[in-house]
């Protein structure tokens, strides 16, 4: 499942404290700096941070310590990077990110009812996370798709489209499967 990080990832959440850069973090991050001049090793940071969240699960204080050092940033403006965009996340999610649409074009074109049809499947309400750990609902910006609507996106990663009942009950039984392999 590509848009999902791992079970180990979700389990490291828990000790963020304890993250440390993997030799194939620094690799692919090594491959984006690459593609910057040496005196512009910041232009890697928004990948750099993806990076670790795919590995970790979530930006942690202690994934911008290391990606400031690795790449030779002050934490401060790393952190501006993390929480500026809301493709990082800055808290601990669940294995899976639920993002909805819900600006007025898919409003109007039943991302509300998406929304609400989420909500009450899983028991949760936005910027909530199930209590096993498997998914996180949250509340996204216009994704570019409008005449797509009802629009989803799966780890920031996975666009769905026309998401009404059959298609979102389709969605969650596949990822519950994947979240028990
Ligand atoms: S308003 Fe939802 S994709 Fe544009």
């Amino acid at each position: 499942m590509s848009a999902g990080h791992s079970p180990q990832a979700f389990a490291n959440a828990a000790q963020a404290k304890t993250y440390r850069l993997s030799d194939a973090a620094k690799k692919r991050i090594d491959k984006e700096l690459g593609k910057y001049p040496a005196d512009q090793r910041q232009s890697a940071v928004m990948a750099s941070l993806a990076i670790c969240q795919d590995e970790h699960g979530w930006v942690s204080p202690c994934v911008i310590e290391e990606v400031a050092s690795y790449i030779g940033m002050a934490p401060i403006a790393v952190q501006e990077v993390a929480t500026f965009y809301n493709m990082y996340n800055t808290s601990p999610v669940g294995r899976f990110k639920l993002g909805v649409c819900t600006n007025l074009p898919c409003q109007l074109r039943d991302g509300k009812k998406a929304a609400e049809f989420l909500k009450t499947r899983l028991g949760i309400d936005f910027n909530e996370t199930t209590p096993d750990g498997v998914f996180t609902l949250k509340e996204l910006e216009c994704l570019g798709a409008c005449g797509d609507a009802p629009v989803m996106l799966v780890n920031n990663k996975r666009m769905c489209s026309f998401m009404d009942a059959q298609k979102l009950d389709a969605l969650l039984a596949e990822l519950r499967a994947a979240a028990k392999e």
